[in-house]
C-alpha cells in the first residue's frame, strides 16, 4: 500500500518508523518529513497547512491512506478536506477534533456527560472573568479556549499572576482568536499520565500508558515545553487506576462524542491527573502525543497499518492490539535557549555512533549532505529494556554519544518511576 504521513516532528518520525515495519506499506511519504525521517520515508516539500498541494499528492501518487501527525491542520478540517476528495484519512473530522481545538467545548463536554475533570467557569468577558478570579484562591488554573502551540495554560500560584494572564490571552490577545474565551479551572494535585487511544466511535483501544515531563529542567523546574521525555509503562501507578480512568474517562468521552453528532475517529489522547479522589482529565488531544508516541510506537507488537485501516473501516472493535512487556525511555535533546528562541543550522555529530537506542528527529534538517539543528526539540533518544532501569541508563549513555553545540536535556527523565 501507498501511504503518505503529515507532519514533520519526532511523533511523525515514530509513526513512519512503526508503519516501515510493515509488510503490506510498500511506499511511505512524509510532508514535509525531516532530516530523520528522510531515512525512512520519502519527504515530500508540502507543509501540513498546504491541504490543496496535500490532497493533489494523494491522487497523483495513488495514496491508500494519509495519516495526519499535528493538531493544527486536523483543527482546521484537513480530514474534512480530503475526505471531500475520495481520499482516505486516519484522524478526526474537524467536529470531532474540536475536542482539543476548544478546551470551553471540552469542559461542557465533561460536565454534561459528568467525565471527573476540575471544577471551571468559561468566560468570554475579560471583566467577568476578573470579577470572578478575585473571589477564588491560588493557586489556580488559565486556560485559554483555543490551540497555543501548548503555551495557552498558565498554573499560577498567586492571583496577582493568574490576572496577568487573564490579561495577556484576553486583552494583549497573545494567542490570537485563541483567548476569545477563557477557562478558569481548579487547581489539581496528583501524577499526571497520558493515556492514548485508537477510536473509532463508540470503540476504545488504549495504548500502553505513558508519563511525559513538560517542564524545561531537572525537578519540574523553568517553563514548560512541548514535552522533554516520556517513558512507559508507569510501575509506580496500580493498574486499577489506569484502568478506572479508561472506564470513567476515556470510554465515556468517545461515547458523548457519539451523541453529539462527533463521533471521534483516530488517536485520542487524555491527559489525566491521578488525584486523591480519583483520575480527572486535565484535557483532551485528537492526535497521537510528542513525545508520548516514541515510546508508545516501539512496544507495539501489531502491525500499526492494521490498526489505521481497522480504524478507517470502522472494524477496530475487531482488532487485537498486542504489546510488549518492555520498558521504554525516551530524552529529548534540546537547542540552547528553547524553549524561547534558539539557533538553528548548527552540525550534529556521533549520529552513526548510537548503538542500541532509537533516534526519532524532532528538529532537524539536511545541509549539503550532513544534519544540522532545525528545531526546539532536535532529537529523541529512546532505548528498550527490560524495565524503567535498564531502558533509562541506555537511553542516557546512547544520548551521550550525540553532539551538537548548546545540547540540553532533562537527567531526571523516568526517574519517579524508579522510587
Ligand atoms: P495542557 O496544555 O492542558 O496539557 O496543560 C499543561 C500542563 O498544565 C499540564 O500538563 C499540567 O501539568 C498543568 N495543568 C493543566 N490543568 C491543570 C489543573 N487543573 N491543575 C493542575 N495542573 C494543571
Ligand atoms: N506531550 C504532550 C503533547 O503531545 O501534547
Amino acid at each position: 500500500m501507498r501511504i503518505l504521513v503529515v507532519g514533520g516532528g519526532g511523533r511523525e518520525h515514530a509513526i513512519c518508523w512503526a508503519l516501515r515495519k510493515s509488510p503490506k506499506v510498500q511506499e511511505l511519504y512524509c510532508a514535509p518529513g525531516n532530516g530523520g525521517i528522510a531515512s525512512v520515508a520519502e519527504c515530500v516539500p508540502i507543509q501540513v497547512n498546504q491541504f490543496e498541494e496535500i490532497a493533489q499528492f494523494a491522487l497523483d501518487h495513488t495514496i491508500d491512506l494519509v495519516v495526519i501527525g499535528p493538531d493544527d491542520p486536523l483543527s482546521e478540517g484537513i480530514v474534512d478536506h480530503l475526505e471531500g476528495k475520495n481520499i482516505t484519512v486516519f484522524g478526526p473530522r474537524q467536529n470531532a477534533a474540536i475536542i482539543e481545538g476548544s478546551k470551553v467545548f471540552t469542559k461542557q463536554l465533561l460536565k454534561k456527560y459528568n467525565i471527573p475533570t476540575a471544577a471551571y467557569e468559561s468566560f468570554e468577558s475579560y471583566d467577568e472573568a476578573v470579577a470572578y478570579l478575585r473571589k477564588q484562591q491560588a493557586p489556580i488554573v488559565i486556560k485559554a479556549d483555543g490551540l497555543a502551540a501548548g503555551k495557552g495554560v498558565v498554573v499560577a500560584q498567586t492571583l496577582e499572576e493568574a490576572e496577568q494572564a487573564l490579561h495577556e490571552i484576553m486583552v494583549a490577545k497573545v494567542f490570537g482568536d485563541s483567548g476569545n474565551q477563557v477557562v478558569i479551572e481548579e487547581f489539581l494535585t496528583g501524577q499526571e499520565m497520558s493515556i492514548l487511544s485508537f477510536v473509532d466511535g463508540e470503540t476504545v483501544c488504549p495504548m500502553v500508558p505513558a508519563q511525559d515531563h513538560k517542564a524545561v529542567f531537572d525537578g519540574d523546574k523553568g517553563p514548560n515545553t512541548g514535552g522533554m521525555g516520556t517513558y512507559t509503562p508507569l510501575p509506580h501507578i496500580p493498574q486499577s487506576v489506569i484502568e478506572e480512568s479508561i472506564e470513567t474517562i476515556i470510554k465515556p468521552t468517545a461515547k458523548a462524542m457519539v451523541a453529539e453528532g462527533r463521533p471521534f475517529r483516530g488517536v485520542l489522547f487524555a491527559g489525566l491527573m491521578l488525584t486523591p479522589n480519583g483520575p480527572k482529565t486535565i484535557e483532551f488531544n485528537a492526535r497521537f502525543g510528542d513525545p508520548e508516541t516514541q515510546v508508545v510506537l516501539p512496544r507495539l507488537k501489531t502491525d500499526l497499518l492494521d490498526i489505521f485501516l481497522a480504524a478507517v473501516n470502522g472494524r477496530l472493535d475487531q482488532m487485537n492490539i498486542e504489546w510488549s512487556d518492555e520498558a521504554a525511555v525516551c530524552v529529548i535533546l534540546a537547542s540552547e535557549g528553547y524553549p524561547g528562541p534558539y539557533p538553528k543550522g548548527l552540525p550534529i555529530e556521533g549520529l552513526d555512533q548510537v548503538q542500541d537506542a532509537i533516534v526519532f528527529h524532532a528538529g532537524t534538517a539536511v545541509k549539503d549532505g550532513a544534519i544540522v539543528t532545525n528545531g526546539g526539540r532536535v532529537l529523541g533518544v529512546t532505548a528498550l529494556g527490560k524495565d524503567i532501569a535498564e531502558a533509562r541508563a541506555k537511553a542516557y549513555a546512547e544520548a551521550d554519544r550525540i553532539r551538537f553545540q548548546g545540547k540540553h536535556y532533562r537527567s531526571d527523565i523516568a526517574k519517579k518511576a524508579l522510587v
